[in-house]
C-alpha cells in the first residue's frame, strides 16, 4: 500500500548539550550495596538502554526519515562515542546501583564494529547478589542471519526484533530503504536456532501504514514461540511530524484481534513492565501456552510511568532519564576526567536520586513541563 509522503519537521541538534555531572553528586546519599537507588517518586533505577551507535541501515519515518537523516547528516565522530571499555566501566557503576537489565540498542546496534567484544565484557558483570544480567539487543533484523551466532557465543541472551509488517510493500515503505521482508524473518529464525529467546517482536502501528497488517502478524507468530508486541506510535524526537489521529489506540487492535482470534488476558510478570500480555486461548478459553502470548505498547493511551525503572546511555556518554528529555547529563566528561567508580556511582545517583519524570502520563496536560517537540533528542540518538 503506498503511505502518504512524510511529514517531517526540522531537526534541531540537541546532542552534546548535557549538564555537567560532578563526581561528588552534591553530597547525595547513596543507597546502601545491594540496593537500588531510588528517585524522587520512589523508582528504582533497573533497566539501562546503551545506544551504542547513532546510525541506521533502516529510514523508518516514525524515527530517522530521510529527509532529516540524508547523507549529509552529521552523525557523531568516532571520537565522541565511548568506547567498549567506558561503556563496560559505566554499566558495572549502574549495576551496582540496582540494574538487572541491559539493552544494546542504537540506531542499529549490529552496525558498530566488533559489537560482540562488548557483550563479552558485559556478560561478565553480575548483579549484587551474584546473579548474571538480563542481557538483550534490539536490532532491526538486517544483520541477525549473519550474526545471531556469534552474539550468543559472546554472551547475548536474548534479541527483540523491529518488524512493522509481513506484506512485502509496506514493510519496505515502513523501513524506506526497500529491505525485504523475507531477510528479516530469515534473522529471526537464525536467532531462534541459536537459542537467543525468548524473542519478542515490535511492531509500532501507525494507522493508514500498517495498521492492516496487524492479525496476519499476530496469526504468523502464534505458536512460534516468539512474542509479538504492538507499540502506539508515539511523538518521540522532534522531526517525525506525529499526529495523534496516526495513533492506533492498543484498545482498538485489541477489539479487532479479539474479533477473529481468542485471547486472555495474563498478569504481568514483573514491575515496571512496558507491555499488557495477552494469551492465545485454547477452546475452553485459556491460556494456551504453546500458541504463546502478544503484549500492548500503550505509552500514549496508558502511560506506564509510574513504574518507569528505565534510564538511557546515549552513544556518547550522555545519561537520558527519560525517552522524552530535552537534555541528557554529561557522564562522559566525567569519566574522561579521572573520576573513579565510587565518584562515578555517586554522581549517578545523584541524577537519578533527583529524577520525577513522567512525560507520557502528563503527556496533553497543560501542566507537562516537558520540552517542547522542538527541543526533544531522537530516538536514535539514545535508543527505545
Ligand atoms: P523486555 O524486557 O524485552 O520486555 O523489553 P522492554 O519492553 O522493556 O523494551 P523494548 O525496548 O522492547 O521496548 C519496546 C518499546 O516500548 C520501545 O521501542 C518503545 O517504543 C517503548 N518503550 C520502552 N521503554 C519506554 C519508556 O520508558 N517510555 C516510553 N514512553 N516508551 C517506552
Ligand atoms: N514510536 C514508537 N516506537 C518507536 N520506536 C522508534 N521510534 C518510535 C516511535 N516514534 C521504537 C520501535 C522500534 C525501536 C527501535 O524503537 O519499537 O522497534
Ligand atoms: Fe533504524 Fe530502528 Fe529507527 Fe527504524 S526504528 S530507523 S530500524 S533505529
Ligand atoms: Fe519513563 Fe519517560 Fe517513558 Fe514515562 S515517558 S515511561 S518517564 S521514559
Amino acid at each position: 500500500m503506498a503511505s502518504a509522503p512524510p511529514r517531517v519537521f526540522p531537526l534541531i541538534d540537541v546532542r552534546s548539550s548535557g549538564l555537567p555531572m560532578t563526581a561528588s553528586g552534591s553530597g547525595f546519599l547513596m543507597p546502601p550495596p545491594g540496593q537500588a537507588v531510588q528517585d524522587t517518586l520512589g523508582r528504582p533505577l533497573r533497566d539501562l538502554r546503551i545506544s551504542v551507535t547513532d546510525r541506521c541501515n533502516f529510514r523508518c519515518s516514525y524515527c530517522m526519515p530521510k529527509e532529516v537523516f540524508h547523507k549529509d547528516y552529521p552523525y557523531l565522530p568516532h571520537s565522541a562515542l565511548l568506547s567498549f571499555e567506558e561503556i563496560t566501566k559505566l554499566a558495572r557503576q549502574f549495576v551496582a546501583l540496582g540494574v538487572q537489565k541491559i539493552r544494546l540498542t542504537g540506531g542499529e546496534p549490529l552496525l558498530r564494529k566488533n559489537i560482540e567484544v562488548l557483550i563479552e565484557q558485559l556478560a561478565a558483570i553480575q548483579t549484587p547478589s551474584g546473579k548474571p544480567l538480563d542481557l538483550t539487543l534490539t536490532t532491526n533484523g538486517s544483520l541477525l542471519a549473519k550474526k545471531a551466532a556469534s552474539l550468543k557465543r559472546a554472551g547475548l541472551q536474548r534479541v527483540t526484533v523491529s518488524l512493522d509488517g509481513l506484506d512485502d510493500a509496506v514493510f519496505q515503505a515502513m523501513n524506506d530503504v526497500a529491505f525485504p521482508v523475507a531477510d528479516v524473518l530469515k534473522g529471526v529464525d537464525a536467532a531462534l536456532a541459536a537459542g537467543l529467546g525468548p524473542i519478542k517482536i515490535n511492531m509500532v502501528v501507525k494507522r493508514g501504514t500498517n495498521d492492516h497488517e496487524v492479525a496476519a502478524m499476530a496469526r504468523h507468530f502464534k505458536g512460534t514461540g516468539v512474542a509479538l508486541r504492538f507499540i502506539e506510535y508515539m511523538d518521540v524526537g522532534a522531526t517525525n511530524g506525529w499526529r495523534m489521529d496516526e495513533v492506533v489506540p492498543s484498545n482498538e487492535i485489541l477489539s479487532r484481534l479479539r474479533a477473529v482470534m481468542p485471547l486472555v488476558p495474563l498478569v504481568s510478570s514483573q514491575r515496571g513492565e512496558t507491555a499488557q500480555r495477552w494469551g492465545h486461548a485454547d477452546p475452553a478459553g485459556l491460556h494456551d501456552t504453546t500458541a504463546g502470548e502478544i503484549g500492548f505498547i500503550s505509552s500514549v493511551t496508558q502511560a506506564f510511568c509510574g513504574d518507569c525503572n528505565r534510564a538511557r546511555l546515549s552513544t556518547e556518554g550522555q545519561l537520558y532519564l527519560c525517552l522524552f528529555a530535552g537534555q541528557g547529563h554529561d557522564l562522559r566528561t566525567l569519566l574522561r576526567s579521572g573520576a573513579d567508580e565510587h565518584q562515578l556511582r555517586q554522581a549517578i545517583s545523584a541524577v537519578w536520586g533527583d529524577r520525577a519524570d513522567r512525560y507520557s502520563a502528563l503527556r496533553g496536560s497543560t501542566s507537562a513541563g516537558a520540552p517542547s517537540g522542538s527541543r526533544r533528542v531522537e530516538m536514535s540518538y539514545i535508543g527505545g
